[in-house]
C-alpha cells in the first residue's frame, strides 16, 4: 500500500466500511474494504449517553447488534459487551462497537483516507462539533485525510467554526435548490447527493462553482455511468467490487483495476 497521497480523490469510497462482506461501520469492514482495493471508507459518527464519539449509524443498536437499546443509555464502558457482527454472519460474531479513536487508529494503519460523517441524532450540534474536531486535532494528519460530512447544516457550521481548514461535505437527499449557497456558507468543498437524485443539472451547478460532487449509496454502476464523465466525483458504495470490476472504472478512481 502507497503512502497517504493527499491529492487522491477518493472516487470510489467504501460506504460503512465494506458493509456488504462485513458488518456496517465496524473495523472488520474498514480492514475488508482496504483489503478488496479502495482506499477511502465513509463512516458515521454518534455519541454514546457519556458524550463519548463511537461509529455508528442508528440512534439504538437494534438493528445491528444481538442487544437492544437508545445510544443515549449506553457509556464507553458498555461497548465491550455489544456483538456487531452475529447479525451479519458467524464469522463476525464478537465483533465489536467502534470508538472513534479506534476507527482513526485503524484508518492510520491501514493508510486510507476517510469521509466522517456526523450523525447528531438529537445531541447539540456545538458538542459533536467540538469532539469530532478535538479527535481530529489530536491526530498529526494532512487535513484532507478526513472528510466531514452531514446532513446537519447546524453540526457543519459549528464544526466549521472549529476547523477552519478540514474539507467539509453536505449532505442532502436531493438538491436544495440553494445548495450551491448553503456549501459555500460552509466553505464545503463537496455535494454528497442520494444517486436518484443525480441529474447533468446538478453536475453543471457543482462543475460551475467549482464543487465536487459524489453520490451514495450506489450499487449499480450502470446507473451513474451516463455521469463518469460529465463532473461526477466520486462514488460511496456498499460493495466497492461492482465498481472495480466493473469496465473502466478502476482507472477513472485511480485505483488498480482487481485481476
Ligand atoms: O454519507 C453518505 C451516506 O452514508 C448518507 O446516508 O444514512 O447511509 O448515513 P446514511
Ligand atoms: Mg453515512
Amino acid at each position: 500500500m502507497p503512502p497517504p497521497n493527499t491529492a487522491d480523490p477518493g472516487r470510489i469510497i467504501a460506504h460503512r466500511g465494506a458493509s456488504r462482506t462485513a458488518p456496517e461501520n465496524t473495523l472488520a469492514a474498514f480492514r475488508e474494504a482496504a483489503r478488496q482495493g479502495v482506499r477511502w471508507i465513509e463512516f458515521d459518527v454518534s455519541l454514546l449517553g457519556d458524550r463519548q464519539p463511537v461509529v455508528h449509524h442508528d440512534a439504538t443498536i437494534d438493528r445491528c447488534s444481538t442487544s437492544q437499546g437508545s445510544l443515549t443509555h449506553l457509556r464507553a464502558a458498555d461497548l465491550a459487551g455489544i456483538d456487531m457482527g452475529s447479525r451479519h454472519s458467524a464469522i463476525y460474531a464478537g465483533e465489536p462497537l467502534p470508538s472513534l479513536d479506534q476507527a482513526l487508529d485503524l484508518i492510520d494503519r491501514l493508510e486510507i483516507f476517510a469521509n466522517l460523517e456526523i450523525k447528531p441524532h438529537d445531541d447539540p450540534a456545538e458538542d459533536l462539533a467540538e469532539i469530532v474536531a478535538r479527535a481530529l486535532a489530536e491526530r498529526d494528519w494532512a487535513l484532507d485525510r478526513v472528510l466531514v460530512s452531514s446532513f446537519s447544516e447546524p453540526v457543519l457550521a459549528a464544526f466549521r467554526q472549529r476547523a477552519p481548514g478540514q474539507p467539509i461535505a453536505l449532505l442532502q437527499s436531493s438538491p436544495s435548490p440553494d445548495w450551491v449557497a448553503r456549501a459555500k456558507a460552509l466553505s464545503a468543498a463537496a455535494l454528497h447527493l442520494d444517486y436518484r437524485h443525480l441529474s447533468e443539472t446538478v453536475l453543471r451547478e457543482a462543475r460551475l462553482a467549482g464543487l465536487d460532487l459524489r453520490v451514495y449509496t450506489i450499487n449499480n454502476p450502470d446507473v451513474v455511468a451516463p455521469f463518469r464523465e460529465i463532473g461526477l466525483t466520486g462514488v460511496i458504495t456498499d460493495h466497492p467490487p461492482l465498481f472495480l470490476d466493473a469496465p473502466g472504472w478502476a482507472e477513472w478512481a485511480g485505483l488498480d483495476a482487481r485481476a
